[in-house]
Parts: structure tokens; sequence; C-alpha cells
């Protein structure tokens, strides 16, 4: 998400953007794109939430490979007055929140290779548009990264980045939600991969937890692996809600309580699984490797 560089790299505008340069991608780099996109279409009706795939429709990112930015940004910007602008990589967290702040979703514009399918370390332009950009089209999940860039500037002054950064990675990268056809994905992070689609939703290894602010605050996560607990929001209103509170005194009650350890279930939580934990166990993707 973010980098420690203070300057924006040669060839960067002062805000870190860059031009997308579509008609730089050859046709190998298109081919990726549509690969995923397709493996991903066929898998999220069913566990995807309806706002995520309604949003993959408006934007219709299955024309001619990776998308044109200027052209999804039309669509975008009469949905919901928001836009996708190209960097090259990590950004610092204040020009990350600057840009979401003013509605301006930063993306990568590289695309991973044929044989890293399925796994990345730094957000290429399949997970930051596949996997972000349909939930813009939302509403009411728009106001929400909106506010969290806000928050996200405030958090800076008041020191406490790491613990409003959980709230970011437990919704917009890796969250569920509830609905009343049962739970579904909506999270980036889920969504724009084909592993973690099944073993977020399916698996019996994670748990999964009704979502609480100050609990998620308090809880670490895996950034080279799946989670070993998701958080489930009550739907997208409720997630605006919570991100709209003034976090002040939830970080004055966190003070320095410690963190949770990452597969733990505190007494009093809303469980809709008690995971086995199995997969964390058993060491996980570095076992599998
Ligand atoms: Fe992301």
């Amino acid at each position: 998400m973010t980098s420690t560089a203070s300057q924006p790299p040669a060839g960067a505008r002062a805000d870190w953007t860059i031009d997308q340069d579509w008609t730089g991608y050859s046709h190998a780099e298109h081919q990726v794109w549509t690969t995923l996109y397709e493996r991903q279409a066929a898998l999220l009706p069913g566990r995807a939430c309806d706002a995520f795939l309604q949003g993959l429709d408006a934007l219709d990112l299955h024309r001619g490979g990776i998308p044109d930015f200027a052209r999804i940004n039309e669509e975008l910007q009469r949905l919901t007055g928001w836009s996708v602008v190209a960097v090259p990589g990590l950004v610092p967290d204040e020009v990350f929140f600057e840009h979401l702040a003013n509605r301006r979703f930063p993306a990568g514009r590289f695309i991973r290779q044929a044989n890293q399918l399925d796994y990345l370390q730094e957000p290429d332009v399949f997970h930051d548009v596949f996997g972000h950009v349909p939930m813009l089209t939302d509403p009411l999940f728009a106001e929400n990264m909106q506010a969290y860039g806000a928050g996200g500037m405030r958090a800076v002054n008041l020191g406490r980045l790491a613990n409003l950064a959980r709230l970011y990675w437990y919704t917009i990268e890796f969250g569920l939600v509830q609905t009343p056809q049962g739970l579904r994905i909506y999270g980036a992070g889920i969504v724009s991969s084909r592993t973690e689609t099944i073993f977020a939703l399916e698996d019996p290894s994670p748990n999964r937890l009704a979502f609480d602010a100050e609990r998620v605050m308090r809880t670490p996560y895996r950034i080279d692996d799946f989670q070993q607990t998701y958080f489930v929001i009550p739907s997208m209103q409720g997630l605006l809600d919570e991100t709209l509170q003034d976090f002040g005194p939830l970080y004055e009650r966190l003070g320095d309580l410690p963190d949770l350890p990452l597969d733990v279930i505190a007494p009093g939580e809303t469980v809709l699984t008690r995971g086995t934990q199995d997969y964390a166990m058993a060491g996980g993707r570095l076992a599998l490797a």
C-alpha cells in the first residue's frame, strides 16, 4: 500500500501520479488480464457481494484486456465521482490518503507475468483495478473509501496509523459481508485472488467473526499468506457508519492495550465460524511451497 520514500520517482508528478500509457501494453500483458479476468468472473457469482458484481458489469472491465483508465473513469465519475490514477508503485501514506480523501484511487499500472497468476507481493493493475474499482461504483462504499482517506490523515497526526491500517486491511482488502443470501466477499485482496476467494469463504481453517472496529484495530495481519481471521460487516451502511465515527475516543481506549494473537477468539465475540486453524498450524503457504 505505501512507500517510505519521501519524493516521487523521476517522471512522476508531485502527487506521485504518472500516465497509464495504455498503448504501451503488449499483447501478452493484455492476455494476462484476460486470463485472470475470466478465471475470477467464473468464480465470483454467488461468492462476491452484489455491489461488486454490479460494479464489474457497469465498468465493462472485460473489454480489450487491461482497462484504459480514461475510459473507466468516465463511468466511475458519472456513478460516484471517483477516478483511478496511475502511480509507479507504492506511495507514501500521506499521498495515498490525500488521493482517497479526494476520491482518487491510486493504482499500479504494471501487470504480473503469466507465471505469477496466483501470488504477487506488490499490488499490480489487476489487483488494484479488478479488486478495488468495482466497489467504488457503490455509493456507500465510495463514501467509505473517502472517509477512510480523511481518517488516515488524522491517524498520521495522532500516531495511530498502525491501528487504522488494520481497519483497511480487514475491510477494504479482506472484508466479508453478511447478506440475506449468506456470506459474501468484497475485499479487494480476496476478490482478485482465486485461492483466497475459496479459502476466505469456504475453508474450515479461518475464524469468521462479526466486525468490531476496536477489536480489528487490535488485530495484526498476515501480509504473506491467507488470513487466520476474517471480519464480517453487517452491510455497506454498517461499514460506512463505523468509518465515519470519530476515532479519537477509540484511539484513547486502545491506549497501550496489547495486540491480540492472530487466531484468538475473545470472550463475548460474535462468532460466525470458529476456525480449525489447520491451515496456519500446518505452516500455510510456506509449507505448500
Ligand atoms: Fe489493495
